[in-house]
């Protein structure tokens, strides 16, 4: 669709279901859309509802079938093994063919839930691809969980098969993933049938008899053997992604097959104006919403060439691997988090790094997974000398809610704002109460419904959760959870979680998680878990604990048992390093914790005694506290 963003945006407005109908054309269906919203279907409508497709046909086979087979499709980069392998599509489409093989020996047939428990290989990706393939339902977890988090994730999704690799490589150790799956197995009610599992060579895993395969042996034999794609509805579920709630008990983010390609399609060209057999990386992890939307579908959709990069943007081996892979894949779109901006400026903020690397195949640099402060922004403007764009989004969307569409000609920039809501989406700023505020009003963000495609049609299994998390406080909207504003100019700015999950080092994680480990320590009477400022990683958690009257053992001991427990349930990812035990917690007098004031005297920051606090003294001493730790 040709236009300017401010006449695209109208033509949605004007006439949503043309505007998706047409934006639908550009998918290969094996049965067209005759209707294009069913608003009476699922828990708020459903898109397209009569069509059928398959997207690992749309990402893979077609560009075959048209003649793109040499295209790169795929370069994996990993500075941590020192590997590099390139695959074309026409590659690609034998690996995941033989990797759907293997998976329908295991008995693995659509609608079965698949777990894939991968570091960043090519075979991650052949395994999502191959699921979709088949029809069944990957859910991919990150590596940095605990075995609990992915039992938790087996469990929900009910899995029939767990596709894994012996180990990942992180720059400062060898992560043994087998050993976190066999407990992560003994700890599920659930047993899926059968694991496959990659051995790679840094470390190589044992294998249980009966349940476990070892991958590699299988796909050699699978080899040049041919699966069908699927004809599947385009409701049908093409994943299942776990983010974090508010609890303890992850939320199955579900996508469809449809929607899902027509609104990731469409976000390729006009958004981040990238075209195919253009090489586009996404410095993320296939664990996370990014790396599902932007490392594998849509970049394959687009028919680009998209960059698996197993490594950090630091230390491995140092601040200039950005620019080492932009040079030697010529990469013209690179998306990251801020977080990996504020690391590489730090060990090189005159960045001299960048000089030493041709970027010049480089147009333009795209944020994302948290805030993305005005100072890193500037940053990363003056050394790259490209446009760069902040875009918001969450896993719930899959895709941009507001940003700036380079492919329909870039908007000018206003630091601190993703700029303006992209078509599909109708954002409105409410006060608690649910009334629209004026511009420049604080309030709760909220999407009128329906969501555009591509957007989470429900919770796993969980409607009725779905419901009261996200569309039951504010009727006929889906709540996003962030608060900010919108200007005079429609420019959005995205200030806060209205909810208690924090961002660390654009990872999402929930202190109402990580508040039920602290407390199921035996000598914690209660504790209150609160994101700090942190210059690098955006926030980290820290938790205050009250010990139970009687406990004599020393509180730093139990701080650090605590500190063991969260990345023992959790997982290192969490980042949990801090545990301070306190006398007491401060709280209103109806008992609330204060988490925001303690979060505001943690980071420095000016702050009120709260009107309603029970007992005043106790912030001064939780203040004291903090500037003995050194913390704000
Ligand atoms: N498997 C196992 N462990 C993992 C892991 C994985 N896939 N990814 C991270 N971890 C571990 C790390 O080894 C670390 O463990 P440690 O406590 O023993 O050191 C811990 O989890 C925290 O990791 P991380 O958050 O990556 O912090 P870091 O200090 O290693 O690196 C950054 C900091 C900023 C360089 C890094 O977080 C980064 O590159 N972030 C990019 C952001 C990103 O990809 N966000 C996704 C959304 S776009
Ligand atoms: P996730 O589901 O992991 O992608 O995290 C989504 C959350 O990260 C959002 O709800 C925001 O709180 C935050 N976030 C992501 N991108 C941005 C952004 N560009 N600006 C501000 N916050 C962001």
């Amino acid at each position: 669709m040709q236009g300017t963003y401010a006449e695209i945006y109208h033509a949605w407005r004007d006439d949503p279901d043309g505007y998706w109908a047409e934006l639908a054309r550009d998918i290969d269906w094996f049965t067209p859309p005759s209707r294009i919203f069913d608003g009476n279907d699922g828990v708020y409508g459903r898109w397209f509802p009569d069509a059928a497709g398959n997207t690992c046909h749309n990402c893979v086979d077609r560009h075959v079938a048209a003649g793109r087979g040499d295209t790169t499709a795929l370069i994996y980069d990993s500075p941590v093994t020192g590997r590099k392998a390139r695959y074309s599509y026409e590659a690609l489409l034998a690996q995941v063919n033989a990797m759907a093989a293997v998976l329908a020996d295991a008995g693995v047939a659509k609608g079965d839930r698949v777990i894939v428990y991968m570091p960043m290989i090519p075979e991650a990706i052949f395994a999502m691809l191959a699921c979709a393939r088949i029809g069944a339902i990957h859910s991919v977890v990150f590596g940095g969980f605990a075995a609990s988090e992915l039992a938790a994730r087996i469990d929900d999704s009910a899995a029939k098969l767990v596709v894994t690799a012996s180990c990942g490589v992180e720059p400062n150790r060898v992560v043994a993933y087998k050993p976190l799956l066999d407990a992560a197995i003994d700890l599920a009610r659930n047993k899926p049938e059968r694991c496959l599992v990659l051995q790679r060579p840094e470390l190589a895993a044992d294998l249980v008899p009966g349940r476990d395969v070892d991958l590699g042996q299988a796909l050699s034999a699978a080899a040049g053997r041919m699966v069908p794609c699927a004809a599947l509805a385009a409701t049908d579920p093409l994943y299942i992604l776990y983010t974090s709630g508010t609890t303890g008990q992850p939320k199955g983010v579900i996508r469809d097959n449809g929607g899902h390609m027509v609104a990731l399609a469409w976000t390729m060209r006009a958004l981040y104006g990238v075209e195919p057999g253009e090489v586009y990386w996404a410095a993320s992890d296939i664990g996370w919403v990014v790396g599902h939307s932007y490392i594998v579908y849509a970049p394959l959709l687009n028919g680009s060439t998209t960059v698996l990069y197993e490594g950090k943007p630091v230390g491995t081996p140092d601040a200039g691997a950005f620019w080492r892979v932009v040079e030697e894949y010529k990469v013209s779109v690179l998306f990251t988090a801020p977080t990996a901006f504020r690391a590489i400026r730090k060990e090189d903020p005159e960045g001299r790094f960048v000089k030493r690397h041709d970027i010049s195949s480089l147009r333009a640099l795209f944020l994302a997974g948290e805030r993305a402060d005005p100072d890193t922004i500037r940053w990363a403007e003056a050394v790259l000398g490209v446009p760069v764009i902040d875009h918001w989004w969450q896993t719930e969307t899959g895709w941009a809610i507001a940003g700036n569409p380079l492919g329909l000609g870039a908007l000018p920039v206003k630091h601190g704002s993703p700029t303006v809501t992209m078509p599909g989406y109708d954002l409105r700023v409410l006060d608690d109460a649910g009334h629209e505020v004026p511009p420049g009003t604080l309030g709760n963000i909220a999407l009128r419904l329906p969501l555009p495609p591509g957007c989470l049609t429900t919770f796993w299994n969980a409607d009725e959760r779905f419901r009261t998390a996200c569309l039951s406080e504010f009727p006929g909207y889906y709540k996003t959870a962030d608060a900010g504003y919108v200007d005079e100019d429609g420019y959005v700015f995205v200030m806060a979680r209205t909810d208690d999950i924090i961002n660390v080092a654009g990872h999402r994680l929930s202190t109402g998680a990580m508040e039920e480990v602290c407390a199921s320590h035996p000598d914690v009477a209660e504790c209150a878990v609160i994101g700090v400022a942190d210059a690098v990683k955006g926030q980290v958690p820290a938790g205050f604990l009250v010990l139970k009257s009687g406990v004599s053992r020393e509180s730093s001991v139990v701080e650090q048992e605590v500190v063991g427990l969260v990345r023992d349930r959790i997982g290192p990812v969490a980042a949990f390093k801090t545990a301070i035990c306190v006398k007491r917690l401060p709280k209103t007098r109806s008992g609330k914790i204060l988490r925001g004031t303690m979060q505001k005297i943690a980071d420095g920051l000016d702050w009120k005694m709260p009107a309603t606090i029970d007992d005043p003294a106790i912030l001064d001493e939780i203040a004291g506290v903090l500037s003995e730790r050194r913390i704000g």
